[in-house]
């Protein structure tokens, strides 16, 4: 990917909006059982065509669509063309598997170009090169015995794909992105990517397109990278280990795009919009996705929780569009940061309890500071050591994030964050200050209650709490960690009332820790246990928590890790 993304003039658009709507909409929405009922119910083609002719969306107003997007603060939208399934939500002239197939009569991509054209909304076109009808698209289903692979040929497939691709840049107006997926069955090679991605240069030179068309792999032409339902830990990395330009796509609820009536679990307001403001700190966009109802309506879940990310967004939005990541690898409060030439935005969602706003290592002179949401009221601002503290009020103004903007004599600049034992000695490790490394499914994430900021709902292996923290000589030290536990536990009674089985271990460096089984509480009552003891040299090293499940899906609940001096430290 191009790592010059700051400077492209193509991109710039892209970088600015930061928050854009993605759409799964097809002819599944009539099951209501996921985008991919076809093959997860392994429904027969004649069969699911019977779906396809009930897709009736009569109740769809491309306008309220369009709306949605902008109250939510969206500054794009992202709908799929075809999904896996090969139904082109559209009426083509090469591909026959389409509206025609269905009472509709008009063209619900064309209607919603039309009405993203009328009201500046960017649009963007998301097309699966995986297509379970198309009789040249190989593999088959494993279980789809009836339908013939005979005579079926790749790249014949490859050719109508091409010409599908024509009628979506030629007949919808400006298209924003090529939005690829279903890669997976096959090599660069054999989809003729770079093929492909001249031939969508050559037609339409400012349309942008995803990674996914060459495998994600590091390295390829295309422009942004698409992290699917996780926040990447430190933003995402060209091969010269440069930042290069990405977009998370994430579902609303746990795991449905398109809809799907039986999820009951959806993200909250607030984990959605501290995961934007995570997102944009890093450098990235977000894609949030609704899968609107099959007669064109939106579910009042996904309606609700995006009004409250634009009423966020109306409030903080300077903070957000338009900005860069964050200048501070790492901020010692539950916190993120986004910078808009010589100003942060400091986004606060964990209020310091002792109301002070601790920036580390900030080189330049600050002009002045104040809370978005109360512009003429000054923050005292004080300098300790490289640090400089900005004085808050007693509330802060937004529970979910409130945001401080700091107004620098100059472009920011910044000593290295490090996190290094306090008067005592003690290192202490708060989820904060570290980096929660998590891979597609991301369940885990960071909550606060009263005074306390800590991760939940953690109970997969591939969640690593991770933190870098420098010692100023060698010493030995006392594990001490703290997690809320079930309250049963913390009575003094010794027994548990459910079977702890799921446990934690610790590695420093390349020495572990063999932790403790842990069980699931409904109670948030944090305590510390004594882990172990450790030998630690002079310098800098590395702090991860690793989780073994349990068969309850057991969650922890980890707020941090103190290294306690054993011996008094000879520097
Ligand atoms: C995954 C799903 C697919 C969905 C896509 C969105 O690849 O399998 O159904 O469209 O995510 O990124």
């Amino acid at each position: 990917m191009s790592t010059l993304y700051e400077s492209d003039p193509r991109t710039q658009w892209f970088r600015d909006a930061k928050f854009g709507l993605f759409i799964h909409w097809g002819p599944y929405a009539v099951i209501g059982r996921h985008e991919q009922a076809r093959s997860r119910l392994q429904i027969p083609q004649d069969k699911y065509d019977q779906y396809a002719a009930q897709f009736n969306p009569v109740l769809f107003d491309p306008d309220e669509w369009v709306s949605l997007a902008e109250d939510a603060g969206c500054r794009y939208i992202v709908i799929t063309s075809k999904h896996h399934d090969g139904f082109s939500i559209r009426r083509s002239r090469v591909n026959d598997y389409d509206m025609r197939r269905t009472p509709y009569a008009a063209d619900p991509l064309k209607m919603l170009a039309n009405a993203c054209a009328r009201k500046g909304m960017r649009l963007g076109f998301y097309y699966s090169i995986m297509d379970w009808h198309h009789p040249d698209y190989l593999p088959r289903r494993v279980w789809e015995r009836n339908r013939s692979a005979e005579g079926a040929d790749l790249n014949r497939y490859l050719d109508f794909m091409k010409e599908e691709l024509r009628e979506l840049l030629t007949d919808y107006g400006d298209v924003a992105f090529l939005w690829f997926d279903g890669e997976w069955e096959h090599t660069i090679e054999e989809m003729r990517s770079l093929e492909t991605l001249q031939f969508i240069k050559q037609l339409s030179p400012n349309t942008l397109v995803n990674d996914r068309l060459f495998k994600r792999q590091p390295g390829n032409p295309a422009d942004f990278g698409t992290p699917e339902q996780y926040v990447p830990a430190t933003g995402v990395v060209g091969i010269d280990g440069k930042a290069t330009l990405w977009e998370a796509c994430m579902t609303i609820n746990e795991d449905s795009w398109g809809y799907n009536k039986y999820e009951t679990v959806f993200k909250t307001e607030r984990d959605l919009i501290r995961k934007l403001v995570e997102v944009v700190s890093k450098g990235g966009n977000l894609l949030l996705n609704i899968g609107p109802m099959p007669d064109g309506q939106i579910q009042d879940e996904f309606q609700t929780r995006l009004k409250a990310i634009g009423r966020w967004l109306k409030a903080n939005g300077e903070g957000i569009y338009k900005t860069t990541a964050s200048c501070f690898p790492k901020l010692p409060f539950w916190g993120r940061c986004c910078v808009r030439e010589s100003a942060l935005y400091l986004h606060v969602f964990g209020w310091p309890v002792d109301r002070r706003l601790r920036i580390p290592g900030l080189k330049n002179g600050v002009l002045s500071a104040s809370l978005l949401a109360d512009p003429c009221c000054a923050l005292a601002c004080s300098r300790e050591g490289q640090d400089v503290l900005i004085q808050l009020p007693e509330q802060a103004p937004d529970e979910i994030a409130s945001a401080v903007k700091i107004q620098l004599d100059g472009s920011p600049e910044v000593l290295p964050f490090e996190i290094q034992p306090d008067s005592d000695g003690a290192i202490h490790l708060g989820v904060e200050a570290g980096e929660l490394h998590t891979k597609f499914g991301q369940q885990a994430k960071l909550e606060n209650v009263l005074e306390h900021v800590f991760i939940t709902n953690w109970n997969r292996p591939q969640d690593v709490p991770t933190w870098t923290f420098t010692t100023p000589a060698e010493d030995r030290y006392r594990v001490v960690i703290t997690y809320a536990v079930n309250g049963k536990e913390t009575d003094g009674m010794g027994e548990m009332e459910i079977p702890a089985l799921a446990h934690y271990s610790i590695r420093i460096d390349d020495q572990d820790l063999p932790g403790k089984a842990f069980s699931t509480g409904r109670l948030w009552v944090f305590k510390s246990f004594e882990v172990g003891e450790i030998s630690l040299g002079k310098g800098q090293h590395q702090l991860q928590v690793f989780l073994t499940p349990g068969p309850n899906g057991e969650t922890m609940n980890l707020e941090k890790i103190v290294l306690e001096p054993i011996d008094q430290a000879v520097p």
